[in-house]
């Protein structure tokens, strides 16, 4: 989105770099994540209104240790350098960095000298945090320290004449307790940014391009999942072309309760674009007859998602473009934005495009982070309930049915969810709880109902919080909550005559069951 002002992040590899990222576009400055290689010109020609470096594992002196073009700090941009970003500053203009005497991690008070513009209306001692082993000892020419510990003499440094500033601290992390302030004094007094960045902007933005890209006739193709990526992107591309958009949803029967239903019903009343359902869940439950494995569970589901869409594609006839749900986190963590290259295995639609001989792809939401993609679906009118969803799996309700999956499995794991999630809605956590759900285990056991033995299925529920699901605690859900979603299963649900919680951290377990 061009015409938006934005700070250009250099990613030296930091666990942080998203992080700034978000932080920046939080307080309405758009913000982009490039590679530490680019050079000077390139730098140039993106026009920033300021360059953030960001932190990484590497110390400065190491041999191959990333360092970008120093002709950077010669461009008139005002620059912040954080951690190992502010390291390099000072070595790259004639600092000195030294290992430090004392290790800091965590919580340290911090004596913030000032005056410097970065720090306007912070107070004199702020708590920051902190995560070094090398640190700044000598200031290059021109600068001074504004802030200091009592093992760091230079916790942040300026050169307000060039507009060139380092931190030592983190100011992105929710621990450091003023680094809101910090940010804003950067963005705002330093790099005299508007706040232009808002979903309202993006979405008017974003409709302009993908009408100028797609033309007075053009057609595009989504597959659609009802997920929250696919949904907005489905909504924005209808704003701009309406029905010239088709969507075509794949059910495969594997869904939550009432899930199929709400896709239907958003893409053929509220946003009515050119819509096809294919019901195939038939076919999915034939395929995954007999079959115990969950990777070839994930294989075959995989497989006939692909092949059903490629079948309903073709039915459509040639359309012109693409459209692909691609977020933000996607493309840096693919490598497409940064020098790190990580490769996410969980991909539905990964190589469809070039199969249907799809040559042009429309991601609007490429430059979004998930917040920001949900911002959008309600900017764009979609319902808090779609927008706010919580993650859901490809392969769907197959991989939260231990072994064999076949429709009487999946009718119980379904209607055990649906109760689950109910009650924690109505317990007011379905935004505390991260992820949430049941499981329907490969155990029977004995029970008795009435005064008859059953032998019957064990359901286990499955809550857990986590930022990045990466790693994930147990949700420590409320007694009361837990014994009446016990009790609405065991009457609601037939066929199950016990329900377990799962306490059990990520790792050594994973959310998912399978
Ligand atoms: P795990 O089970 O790996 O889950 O701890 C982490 C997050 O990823 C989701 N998940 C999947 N998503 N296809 C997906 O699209 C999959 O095969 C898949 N497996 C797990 C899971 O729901 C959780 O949010």
């Amino acid at each position: 989105m061009t015409e938006h002002q934005k700070i250009l992040i250099l990613d030296f590899g930091g666990q942080y770099t998203q992080l700034i990222a978000r932080r920046v576009r939080e307080n309405h400055v758009f913000s982009v994540v490039v590679p530490w290689t680019l050079s000077a010109g390139e730098i140039a020609a993106l026009h920033p209104q300021g360059i953030i470096l960001s932190g990484g594992p590497a110390s400065v002196h190491d041999p191959d240790a990333p360092r970008c073009d120093p002709a950077i700090y010669r461009l008139g941009f005002p620059v912040l350098g954080i951690c190992y970003g502010m390291q390099l500053t000072a070595l790259l203009l004639g600092g000195r960095v030294e290992r430090a005497l004392q290790r800091e991690y965590g919580h340290v008070d911090v004596q913030m000298k000032g005056p410097s513009a970065l720090l306007t209306g912070m107070k004199d001692v702020s708590s920051c945090w902190m995560s070094h082993t090398w640190q700044v000892s000598a200031c290059p020419e021109g600068f001074h320290p504004i802030a200091s510990t009592g093992n760091c003499p230079v916790a942040a440094m300026a050169d307000e004449n060039r507009n060139i500033f380092g931190v030592q601290f983190h100011p992105e992390v929710t621990h450091t307790e003023e680094g809101k302030t910090l940010l804003h004094n950067f963005l705002y007094d330093i790099c005299h940014c508007r706040g232009d960045w808002s979903m309202e902007a993006y979405a008017e933005t974003a409709i302009r391009q993908i009408r100028e890209t797609v033309g007075e006739k053009g057609t595009v193709l989504l597959a659609l999942s009802g997920g929250v990526d696919s949904s907005v992107t489905a909504a924005l591309i209808y704003r701009a072309i309406g029905s010239r958009l088709t969507c075509v949803f794949v059910d495969h029967g594997l869904l939550r309760k009432d899930e199929s239903e709400q896709v239907c019903h958003v893409f053929s009343h509220l946003f009515p674009v050119h819509f096809i359902r294919s019901d195939a869940s038939a076919r999915f439950f034939a395929d995954l007859k007999g079959v115990t494995d969950p990777e070839e569970k994930r294989h075959i589901i995989g497989r006939d998602f692909i092949q059903v869409f490629k079948e309903e594609a073709e039915k459509l006839g040639k359309l012109d473009y693409f459209a692909q749900g691609t977020i933000y986190p996607d493309v840096i963590e693919s490598g497409q934005g940064t020098s790190t290259a990580v490769i996410k295995s969980h991909h539905n639609v990964g190589g469809l495009p070039r199969d249907l001989g799809f040559t042009e792809l429309i991601e609007p939401l490429r430059m979004l982070f998930k917040d920001e993609v949900r911002a959008l679906g309600e900017t764009l009118g979609l319902s808090r309930d779609l927008v706010w969803r919580q993650p859901f799996p490809g392969p769907g309700l197959a991989i939260r049915v231990i072994g064999e999956v076949t429709p009487e499995k999946v009718r119980i794991v379904r209607e055990s969810d649906a109760i689950f999630r109910e009650e924690i809605a109505r317990f007011h956590l379905d935004r505390a709880v991260s992820q949430y759900f049941t499981v329907l285990t490969g155990i029977q056991s004995v029970g008795v109902m009435g005064d008859e033995r059953t032998y019957d299925y064990t359901i286990a529920l499955r809550a857990v919080t986590t930022d990045d699901f990466m790693t994930a605690d147990w949700a420590r859900l409320p007694y009361d909550l837990v014994s009446v979603v016990s009790t609405r299963i065991v009457n609601e649900v037939s066929h199950v005559n016990r329900v377990v919680l799962d306490i059990t951290t990520k790792p050594p377990a994973s959310v998912e069951w399978e």
